[in-house]
C-alpha cells in the first residue's frame, strides 16, 4: 500500500515512521514535512490547507490512503476534496471535525449524546461572560469557541484575566472547573466501530512542576499505572461510542481518530475536551509502543472497515517522549539554532527522536518552530524508558534548548 501523509509537526513524523515500518507499506510520501520525516518518507511541497491542491498530488503519486495529520485542514475540509476524488482520506469530514472546530458544538454533541463534561454557557456578550463566571465560580474557564492552536483557553482565578480572554476572543464557551488529572485517551473509528488506544498523559505547562503558561504540549507517557483499570472500558461506554453514535445520527458520521481529553474528577470522568486528530505530543511515545500494523487500521477507518481488522494490540513495556523547545518558547520561537546529537541519541538503546520544528540550513539542521523535537524512550517500565528519554535529552543539544525534567516522573516512582 502506498500512503501520503499531510502535514510537518512531530505527530506526522511519528505517523509516517510508524508506516515505514509497517511491513504491507511499500511507499510512504509525505507533504510538506520535515527532516525528521525525510529520513522516512519521501517529501512533496504542498498546502496543507488547499484540499484541490492534496487531492492532486495523491493522485498524481498514486496512493491508496491519505492521512491528514493537522486539525486546521480537517476543519477546513481537506479530507472532504480528496474524499470526492475517490481516494480513501484518514480524519474526518469538515462536517463531523467540528468536534474540535467549535467548542459550543461539541458541548451541544455531548448534551445529545449524554457525554459527561463540565458545565458550560455559551457567551456572545460581556454582560453574558460576567453571568456566567458568577454562575460557575473560580477557577474560571474560558475558552474561545473557535480554533486557537493551543492558545484558546484560560484557566485563572483572576477575574480580570478572564474576563480580558473573553473580550479578545468575541464566542466563547465558559465552563466549571475540572479538577483531577488529566488523560489522553485516542481511538480510531470509521464511524461505528471504535477501537480505543491506550492511553496517554500530556504534559501542557512550559515548567516543572506544571508552572508556567501553556503550551501545545512538553511531553506524554503510556501507558498510565495509575489508571483505574476499566478506564478505557468506561471511556468506551461512556464518551467515545456515544459521540460516534451522535453524529452517525445526524448524517455527518466521525470516521477517524476521535480523541478525548479527559479529567478524572471526584465526581467521576469528564471530558475536557474533543480533538478531531492524533494529538502531538502523545502519538509520539504511543505509537512506538503500537504492536498491530497502522495502515490496516487507518485504512478499516477511511473506508467503513474498521470491523474487518482485528483491534489494536500493544506491546508491554513504556514509552516517555520528552520535548525540546526554542529559546523563548511558548511566546515566541527561535529559529535557525544549530542542532546536534539526534544521530548520538539514537544511538543509545531504547530510544529514537521525533522532529516537528525543525528545518535545513546550509546542510545543517537547524530550529524553526516553538517545539523542535521529542525525544522518545522506550524501556520495560516508565522508570526504564523515562531513564532512556532523559539520556536522549542529555546529548541533544542546541542554543537556548528548553525541557522539562518532569516528565512521568510521578508516575514512574509511584
Ligand atoms: P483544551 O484546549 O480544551 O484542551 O484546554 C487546554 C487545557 O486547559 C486542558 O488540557 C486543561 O489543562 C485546561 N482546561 C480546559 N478545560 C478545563 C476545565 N473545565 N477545568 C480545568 N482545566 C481545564
Ligand atoms: N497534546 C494536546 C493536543 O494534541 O491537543
Amino acid at each position: 500500500m502506498k500512503t501520503l501523509v499531510i502535514g510537518s509537526g512531530g505527530r506526522e513524523h511519528a505517523l509516517a515512521r510508524a508506516l515505514a515500518l509497517d511491513p504491507g507499506v511499500t511507499e510512504v510520501h509525505a507533504a510538506p514535512g520535515n527532516p525528521g520525516t525525510a529520513t522516512v518518507a519521501t517529501l512533496h511541497e504542498v498546502d496543507p490547507m488547499d484540499g484541490e491542491a492534496v487531492a492532486a498530488l495523491a493522485l498524481d503519486l498514486e496512493v491508496d490512503l491519505v492521512v491528514v495529520g493537522p486539525e486546521a485542514p480537517l476543519v477546513a475540509g481537506v479530507t472532504d476534496a480528496v474524499t470526492a476524488r475517490g481516494i480513501p482520506v484518514f480524519g474526518p469530514t469538515a462536517a463531523a471535525a467540528r468536534l474540535e472546530g467549535s467548542k459550543a458544538f461539541a458541548k451541544e454533541v455531548m448534551e445529545a449524546a449524554g457525554v459527561p463534561t463540565a458545565r458550560a454557557r455559551l457567551c456572545t456578550t460581556l454582560e453574558e461572560v460576567e453571568a456566567a463566571l458568577d454562575d460557575l465560580g473560580s477557577p474560571y474557564v474560558v475558552k474561545d469557541d473557535g480554533l486557537a492552536a493551543g492558545k484558546g483557553v484560560v484557566v485563572t482565578e483572576d477575574r480580570a484575566a478572564a474576563l480580558e480572554h473573553a473580550g479578545q476572543c468575541g464566542r466563547v464557551v465558559v465552563e466549571e472547573y475540572l479538577d483531577g488529572p488529566e488523560v489522553s485517551l485516542f481511538a480510531i473509528t470509521d464511524g461505528r466501530t471504535v477501537y480505543p488506544l491506550q492511553p496517554a498523559q500530556d504534559f501542557k505547562r512550559i515548567g516543572d512542576g506544571d508552572e508556567g503558561p501553556n503550551t501545545g504540549g512538553m511531553g506524554a507517557y503510556t501507558p498510565l499505572p495509575w489508571a483505574p483499570a476499566d478506564l478505557v472500558e468506561e471511556v468506551l461506554a461512556t464518551v467515545l461510542q456515544p459521540t460516534v453514535d451522535e453524529l452517525a445520527k445526524r448524517g455527518t458520521p466521525f470516521a477517524g481518530l476521535l480523541y478525548a481529553g479527559l479529567a478524572l474528577t471526584a465526581a467521576g470522568t469528564r471530558v475536557v475536551e474533543f480533538n478531531a486528530r492524533f494529538g502531538d505530543p502523545e502519538t509520539q511515545p504511543l505509537l512506538s509502543l503500537l504492536d498491530s500494523p497502522l495502515s490496516p487500521l487507518l485504512l478499516g477507518a477511511a473506508t467503513g472497515t474498521l470491523d474487518e481488522v482485528p483491534p489494536p494490540s500493544w506491546r508491554s513495556g513504556s514509552a516517555v517522549g520528552v520535548v525540546m523547545a526554542s529559546k523563548g518558547y511558548p511566546e515566541s520561537a527561535s529559529r535557525g539554532d544549530v542542532i546536534t546529537g539526534i544521530e548520538d541519541a539514537e544511538a543509545l538503546p531504547g530510544v529514537h527522536v521525533i522532529q516537528a520544528g525543525t528545518a535545513t540550513e546550509g546542510g545543517r539542521l537547524v530550529t524553526a518552530g516553538g517545539r523542535v523535537l521529542a525525544v522518545v524512550g522506550n524501556g520495560p517500565d516508565l522508570a526504564a524508558a523515562r531513564a532512556a528519554a532523559y539520556a536522549g535529552v542529555a546529548v541533544v543539544e542546541f542554543p537556548g534548548a528548553q525541557h522539562r525534567t518532569d516528565i512521568a516522573q510521578a508516575a514512574a516512582s509511584a
